[in-house]
């Protein structure tokens, strides 16, 4: 079959070289792809948010699935684009429908919802800008920091953890006012939880789900967890504090309730849940849903799936799901991002790649790469994932800081503390 993957960053570059190990796989398209997809498949140069494009390119090439990598082309809509083209209909799309995807799409829609389903999260309320008094007053209720969140998306910069009251106000008022632009016209206000996140994703088809392996990242730009937040710097999978039992809550207390709600709302799900999980003295509680995989999770999790990636998606297209089988790697996987320096804030791009060929026992997925005059160049503030396998995190670490070392452009930076927080 011919698949269509949508995105261009780090996380397609890993579906992308999981999928092209399919044995069903004839050609993998990627839109619009980068530097290092174009190794496993063949970048089309459309945007992920070019419906009508993307029609063209799946009927002229006989595509027979997409698959969805970033979350903005399913809140726009694009399952249900698909879905309701007679001549599209029959291509599944791997995602949610547009009213599936509100679980990212609106961080209020998503904590109404777990209200709803009883899925264990921080208490909250909303406000807009005819209730910015009342909002006042619920800050004045809870405790210090203050969690603020713009209500649609926000590339990730959405979320304010604020120290003290007057100044939790104040900013209140100013993401009312348009800090984020129409995506915070609503503000979510929730309680502060205090404790170690993981990211659990879950495949489904509206019915059975999978259990991918579970997998945590490091958000922040600076070692020990410190500065700005950024889209990732590393990811670990497993997580040592995920083990069975906490599984089996995560499981019973979100998963299966996530996808009953979603079923009795009629809410059209045939993809990726990301479970945004905080533990909280060993009680798993909800700090997000997205409708995708994470990134760099994805970099980490994909080496740890053994089994066709391509079958469990035939499982969500035709809702046989339950029917196939996941089979995990015991090995660790872990992954180091190499960023451009001055990332998360200004940067450069432009930067001549060398020392990738060096690169012995790992995997190396392109997020911001490009080709110019059959040079490799730098494209972005995330440049490059370096994932490795190992007996455990550390064995697997030491794999992908020394490859790390390798790969030479200027102003280059990474972490090297990725998974050191864990025991
Ligand atoms: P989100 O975009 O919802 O993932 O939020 C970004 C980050 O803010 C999360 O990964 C958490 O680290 C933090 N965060 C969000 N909500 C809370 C909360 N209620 N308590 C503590 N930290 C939070
Ligand atoms: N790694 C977090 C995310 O993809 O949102």
């Amino acid at each position: 079959m011919n698949i269509l993957l949508l995105g261009s960053g780090g996380r397609e570059h890993a579906l992308a070289w999981k999928i092209a190990q399919s044995p069903k796989v004839e050609k993998l398209y990627i839109a619009p792809g980068n530097g290092g997809t174009l190794n496993v498949g063949e970048n089309v140069n459309i945007s992920a948010n070019d419906f009508p494009a993307l029609k063209q390119f799946v009927l002229s090439h006989n595509v027979n699935m997409v698959v969805v990598g970033p979350e903005d082309p399913l809140v726009n809509g694009v399952y249900d684009f698909f879905a309701n083209d007679a001549e599209l209909k029959s291509v599944p799309v791997i995602g949610p429908s547009k009213a599936g995807a509100q679980l990212e799409g609106s961080k209020d829609f998503a904590k109404a919802f777990m209200v709803r389903h009883n899925i264990p999260t921080a208490r909250y309320r909303s406000f807009t800008s005819a209730t910015l008094d009342e909002g006042c007053k619920f800050l004045e209720q809870l405790e210090a920091p203050y969690v603020l969140k713009a209500d649609g998306l926000a590339a990730g910069k959405g979320v304010l953890i604020i120290p003290n009251l007057a100044e939790a106000k104040s900013e209140l008022r100013n993401m009312l006012d348009g800090k984020f632009g129409a995506a915070s016209n609503t503000v979510v206000i929730e309680e502060f939880l205090s404790g170690i996140e993981c990211s659990v994703f879950v495949l489904t088809d509206g019915n059975g789900y999978k259990i991918l392996p579970v997998a945590k990242d490091y958000k922040r730009i600076g070692e020990g967890d410190t500065g700005l937040n950024t889209g990732g710097m590393g990811a670990v999978s497993p997580v040592p504090f995920a083990d069975e039992l906490f599984m089996e809550k995560v499981e019973k207390r979100i998963v299966i309730p996530t996808i009953e709600g979603l079923k009795k709302e009629n809410l059209t799900y045939k993809g990726f849940i990301f479970l945004g999980l905080i533990n909280v003295k060993n009680e798993p509680m909800v700090i997000e849903y997205n409708v995708r995989m994470g990134d760099p999770e994805t970099e980490a999790v994909m080496l740890r799936i053994k089994s066709d990636l391509v079958e469990l998606f035939e499982g969500v297209a035709t809702g046989t799901l339950a029917s196939k089988t996941l089979e995990v790697d015991d090995r660790a996987a872990v992954t180091v991002m190499l960023v451009s320096g001055g990332y998360p804030e200004a940067y450069e791009k432009g930067k001549v790649i060398t020392g990738i060929e060096e690169v012995k026992d790992s995997i190396v997925f392109h997020a911001g790469t490009k080709i110019q005059d059959g040079k490799l160049l730098t494209n972005g503030g995330r440049v490059i994932s370096v994932s490795s396998y190992g007996k455990d995190k550390e064995e697997a670490l030491a794999v992908s800081f020394k490859n790390a070392q390798k790969i030479q452009f200027e102003k280059k930076y990474f972490r090297s503390d990725i998974g050191k927080d864990l025991r």
